[in-house]
């Protein structure tokens, strides 16, 4: 190995432990995670590291193993089985403590269930649950059995669960027959009916008690999980799975109406999460860790169940929403389980900044040693309250940046390996094996400081598999922008000590309250409804959600704008898409901005929506000309209703 030399002085000292590790895995990337995969169980080693034909990698290629079997048995079967590894609490008060040899019996239960069910490797299950253990127990006990789970936000509508049923094939659904959320139920049994009633491939609805609200069960389609438990045997041993077999499909917001599928292998997914987890947490036997992101996300799939059981931790999983019934709910429950490292959002840390100290500050969290933040980038504002109020100035923050396609965190602090100088605001570097730059729009690296666009330049083992169903859309959307590159689609800058700065979404794609949203797919669900001809969606900064849906309509002919038809809208996104797809505000426009060919300007809007001036108009994106951009803009401005 060619030894380099460390592009910083003496006061970046503490960064020497980092770069050690990092310059070694970029020199010889594949050799530095064969070496991180032998941490894990394989039933059989694997004959080729990585298989590389662009854009699809197969990582540990002819390796097997399961992730049932690596998060769970293997646990089970040590001293840590009457360890704690799920402390879940339920949004009214209600509590359960699973241990990992509980977790076990129920995992080869569930399974068995599965396979009584006609469940098995290859087929698509969908999960449309609350945030209750039965959640991490289906994914777990399809895992062991092969089968690819597709798990689907449970605040999504009937409409967004059969469109991701549909694309899946899923022949298996489990719902519940509701959840807690705010202190109503959500009808999921219902909306579930709902979706199935779309969804032909269907054949058996399990549905598991939580509320005890009434439900229709239809048999023989539909079946209670406890009378299923009641018959089954357990003896589901844990099948064999080839490392690139999917491990699941779990659908994000494109540029594009339709959500992707995205497809995350076993062997690669479980290296880099194991590893990614051991770095930026640096997880310990006594650590208790909490992730209050919801298991719909990709957030809660590796930093709530595979990341974190895999390491045989103990994890919090808390059902309701984090202000119920008071604003100090969180803050309860981190003193309550004596959490160590918390881990969520900027949107729910500028929520609680909003709210004030006394939340906080009624409870202990001495417990806490480190603090973690994902999904959109971290205002130094709200950095500094979460530093100062939650962990006492006591905690490191790691400031994470990844994405449902990279399936493993890519950029964060890494106390793990050694610890470093943190700045407020940055993900700081690259995790070791992971090659990332900022570029510019041909594709050249930009110099420190300066804007570009996001990529990788490397395969790393969480990556995407593909887009489920279609590999076309996968090389368009991340591969043909920088041609042997992977395109992120977001915002960054490198900077002179080579911290990275993330500054958001450079495409059409919105972070609502950290949730995910294509312009394309409000726009699609916008214009469904029977009174408007047009619509274009624009996102504009808000203080606590980071974004919110501002909404630009054209009704049909005939049609008036009216407080009804907004309302009318509303609701219909809602119902389409789900709540997370409330528009903030509506406006009613006679035309939209438009290029000569016929593309939508969106900056115009989202100045008109900011209250703001068009900008800069030096560096127009689209091919609008000056004038046109003005006149628009002038046109639009009053327009507001
Ligand atoms: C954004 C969430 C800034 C980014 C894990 C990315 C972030 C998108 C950060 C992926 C961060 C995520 N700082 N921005 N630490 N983490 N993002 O697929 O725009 O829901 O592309 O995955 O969230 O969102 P996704």
């Amino acid at each position: 190995m060619t030894q380099m030399s460390l592009p910083f002085e003496s006061r970046y000292w503490p960064l020497r432990a980092y770069y050690d590790v990092y310059y070694r895995s970029i020199e010889e990337t594949e050799t530095f995670w064969a070496e991180q995969a032998r941490q894990l169980e394989w039933f059989k080693t694997w004959d080729k590291t990585l298989e590389w034909d662009p854009p699809f990698a197969r990582w540990f290629v002819g390796g097997q193993l399961n992730a049932a079997y690596i998060c769970v048995d293997k646990h089970a079967q040590s001293w840590r089985r009457s360890k704690v590894a799920i402390y879940w609490e339920g949004e009214p008060g209600d509590t359960r403590t699973l241990s990992y040899s509980t977790l076990y019996r129920e995992v080869k239960r569930f399974a068995s269930v599965l396979q009584d069910l006609g469940v098995g490797k290859g087929d698509r299950v969908a999960l449309y649950l609350p945030m209750i253990p039965e959640l991490a127990v289906f994914m777990l006990a399809c895992a062991r059995i092969g089968a690819i789970h597709t798990v689907i936000f449970s605040g999504f509508s009937a409409r967004a669960l059969a469109d991701r049923i549909n694309d899946t094939q899923a022949k298996l659904l489990v719902t519940a027959d509701g959840g807690f959320r705010g202190g109503k139920t959500l009808p999921l049994k219902e909306i579930a009916d709902e979706a199935v009633a779309m969804s032909p491939s269907v054949e058996k609805v399990i549905v598991v008690k939580r509320t005890g609200g009434a439900v229709n069960i239809r048999p023989p389609r539909d079946h209670w999980l406890h009378d299923l438990l009641a018959q089954t045997s357990d003896l589901s041993a844990p099948e064999p799975i080839d490392s690139n077999h999917p491990l699941y499909i779990l659908y994000t917001s494109g540029t594009t109406g339709k959500p992707k599928g995205i497809v995350h292998s076993t062997g690669g997914y479980l290296v880099h999460n194991y590893c990614a987890y051991k770095w930026v947490f640096d997880i310990r036997e006594e650590s208790v860790y909490w992730c209050s992101a919801d298991v719909g996300w990709v957030t809660g799939h590796s930093s709530i169940v595979y990341a974190p059981l895999a390491h045989g931790a103990t994890i919090v999983l808390y059902e309701g929403a984090p202000d119920y019934p008071a604003v100090d709910r969180w803050w309860d429950i981190i003193e309550k389980y004596g959490v160590t490292i918390f881990y969520t959002s900027p949107t729910a840390i500028r929520m609680f900044m909003k709210y004030g100290e006394e939340g906080p500050r009624k409870h202990d969290l001495r417990s806490l040693e480190l603090l973690g933040s994902v999904g959109e980038p971290i205002n130094p504002e709200a950095w500094l309250w979460y530093y100062k109020n939650i962990g006492g100035e006591r905690c490191p923050i790691v400031d994470t940046w990844w994405q449902t396609e990279t399936g493993g965190i890519m950029i964060s602090p890494t106390p793990g390996i050694g610890c470093i100088p943190l700045k407020p605001g940055s993900a700081a570097m690259p995790l070791p094996g992971v090659d990332v730059a900022v570029v510019d729009e041909k594709g050249g690296e930009v110099p420190s400081e300066e804007r570009g666009q996001l990529v990788i330049r490397k395969p790393w083992p969480g990556m995407l598999q593909g887009i489920w169903g279609n590999p076309q859309r996968y090389r368009e959307a991340y591969w043909s922008r920088f041609p042997g590159m992977y395109y992120t689609g977001d915002y960054a800058i490198k900077d002179k000590d080579g911290y990275f700065w993330i500054l958001g979404r450079a495409d059409e794609v919105l972070k609502v309250a950290g949730h995910r949203l294509g312009t394309a797919e409000l726009e699609d669900a916008a214009v469904s409804y029977p009174l408007l001809a047009e619509a274009a969606v624009v996102g504009r900064a808000d203080p606590i959600k980071g974004e919110s849906i501002v909404i630009f309509v054209i009704p049909k002919e005939g049609v008036s704008p009216s407080s009804d038809l907004k309302k009318g809208l509303i609701e219909h996104m809602r119902q389409t898409v789900g709540p997370i797809a409330t528009p903030d505000e509506v406006y009613f426009v006679a035309k939209l901005p438009k290029t000569r060919s016929g593309k939508v300007m969106r900056r115009v809007l989202k100045a008109v929506a900011e209250n703001a001036s068009v900008g800069d108009l030096t560096t127009l994106e689209d091919e609008a000309s000056v004038e046109e951009v003005m006149r628009s803009y002038r046109e639009l401005g009053p327009q507001r209703v």
